[in-house]
């Protein structure tokens, strides 16, 4: 038992959040703009599946030039950047109305919830 345990703890992944607790940092910081359903968009894109995506991608949602011509893909690195400031920083001229999750638990949640949404 304290050798599995043992062995459990030490390969964790430095940054594993916690894809439940996720889900409740999604409700309360991003659910009034984003849902996590495919094909649902609010004030911002769907968020179905975004680890992975080109940025600006979502065919019927009506992006900024900003995020439109962005070039990179989300990756959870890319989302741990941008999610971590003022999206108007990371992205100037989003109409991304975001002021960042400083919060780093909460953020590796939060990702590790939007990782497990496909
Ligand atoms: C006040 C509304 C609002 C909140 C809150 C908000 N967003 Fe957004 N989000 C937007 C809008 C609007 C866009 C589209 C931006 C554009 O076109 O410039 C967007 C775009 C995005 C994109 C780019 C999507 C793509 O298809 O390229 C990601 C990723 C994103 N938001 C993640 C989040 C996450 C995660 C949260 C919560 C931590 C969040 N947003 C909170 C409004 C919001």
């Amino acid at each position: 038992m304290t050798g599995l345990l043992f062995y459990g703890a030490g390969t964790l992944p430095a940054l594993a959040g916690d894809a439940d607790a996720g889900k409740d940092v999604f409700k309360q910081e991003c659910s009034e703009c984003h849902s996590p359903r495919e094909g649902k968009n609010k004030k911002g894109p769907s968020l179905f599946g975004i680890v992975g995506r080109n940025a600006g991608s979502i065919g019927d949602y009506n992006y900024s030039d900003a995020l439109k011509n962005a070039k990179w893909v989300w990756t959870e690195d890319k989302l741990h950047w941008y999610l971590s400031q003022p999206a108007k920083q990371a992205n100037p001229g989003t109409k991304m109305k975001y002021p960042g999750l400083d919060n780093a638990k909460q953020l590796d949640d939060l990702i590790s919830y939007l990782q497990s949404n496909h």
